[in-house]
């Protein structure tokens, strides 16, 4: 393993079976965990066998790490990567980027002006079939975007919102952000990534059901650059969960995504289509299911972050998520809330 790219993983919550993931990837070693618990350092490192380091500085004066893993509260994202990278070291995080633009802004800033690569790790962005629907939107399988709607209809308890460490930072704005922030990110990123670049955003949140200083739901409208229309409404309130979707109209056909294998695509037969606009398809066109899984998906795709870091430490390729495309999110969260907060149309 002598030329295995050296991770250190802060923040042992989530963090810690992405510890196993990152010792399961080819070409990734990890050399030290860093958590201020030392319940959990303690626990992780004997499992893991590679030494709890609980302060960060310290962490960060390793000459055996090449990557340095943020796992830690949302809130302390990029602040914590800036001086990752001005100690030397790549990052890559877990999502959100950051709960404010202007943190990311530093942080990806840092990173360029060193050479060092800054990577957030959206996990669907690892999945091929989420790439085919990318491709499929791309190449004009559903004609010229209209609508681009996102639903999460997910539930936490006020036990979840007490937890976190350090203490409740799951029930603040300046560190967790909510459910729109939290919750609904990875979505957020996907429709983004699909839909295109948002340009003004209206929209209200409020804690609807939990003893929380951020939100637990959020209803937005959301204006594309190209036209497009479209909706974000998220809640953590939903008894039971009933899960997420995506649903993106076209002149000619519906793509509908719930899960990276279960998206379905609709569209009118090529004869039936006229100069892309919908309101000229005669009459009821008979759609017809279109075959996502005709679409490339890239060659060499990493399967997760830690993959994505070593192959593009060792070859130049690109991230799957780099800090100026997972900022987008962070910039749209940040827009809806200011939307809430002045009751009016917000650039994003
Ligand atoms: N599927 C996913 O991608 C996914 C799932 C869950 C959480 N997350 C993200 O992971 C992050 C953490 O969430 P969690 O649920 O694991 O929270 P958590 O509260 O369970 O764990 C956070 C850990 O970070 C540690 N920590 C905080 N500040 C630190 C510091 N300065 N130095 C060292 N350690 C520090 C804490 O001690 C704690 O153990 C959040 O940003 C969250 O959005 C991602």
């Amino acid at each position: 393993m002598a030329d295995a790219v050296r991770f250190a993983i802060v923040g042992l919550g989530m963090g810690r079976p992405r510890a196993d993931r990152c010792m399961k990837t080819a070409g990734a070693e990890l050399t030290a965990i860093c958590d201020l618990s030392e319940e959990r350092g303690a626990a992780a490192s004997g499992e893991l066998g590679v030494p709890w380091v609980r302060n960060y500085d310290e962490l960060l004066a390793r000459g055996d790490v090449d990557v340095i893993g943020l796992w830690t509260p949302s809130g302390t994202h990029a602040a914590m990567a800036v001086q990752a990278l001005q100690a030397g070291k790549h990052v890559c995080m877990t999502k959100p980027m950051d709960i404010s633009t202007a943190a990311c802004d530093r942080a990806i800033h840092e990173a360029d002006s060193r050479g060092l690569l800054l990577g957030v790790d959206f996990e669907q962005r690892y999945l091929a079939p989420n790439h085919r629907v990318k491709r499929a939107i791309d190449s004009g399988a559903i004609g010229r975007l209209l609508r681009a709607d996102l639903r999460t209809y997910w539930f936490r308890a006020q036990s979840y919102y007490d937890a976190g460490f350090p203490q409740r930072w799951r029930s603040r704005l300046d560190t967790e952000g909510g459910s729109l922030a939290n919750q609904a990110v990875h979505f957020v990123d996907l429709l983004l990534w699909w839909a295109g670049v948002p340009e003004r955003v209206v929209g209200c949140r409020g804690a609807y059901g939990h003893d929380i200083e951020t939100e637990d739901g959020t209803t937005a409208v959301v204006q594309f650059r190209k036209g497009a229309v479209g909706s974000i409404v998220t809640t953590t309130c939903a008894v039971p969960n009933r899960g997420h979707e995506i649903t993106l109209c076209g002149t000619w056909g519906t793509l509908v995504w719930s899960k990276a294998d279960e998206a379905t695509l609709d569209h009118v037969p090529e004869g039936s289509r006229s100069a892309g606009d919908a309101f000229r398809v005669d009459g009821k066109p008979e759609a017809v299911s279109g075959d996502l899984g005709a679409y490339a998906v890239p060659p060499d795709l990493p399967d997760n972050i830690f993959a994505d870091m070593v192959r593009t430490i060792r070859t130049g390729s690109a991230l799957q998520c780099d800090g100026r495309e997972a900022r987008r999110s962070v910039a749209l969260f940040e827009a809806v809330y200011r939307a809430s907060d002045t009751a009016s149309w917000v650039e994003v």
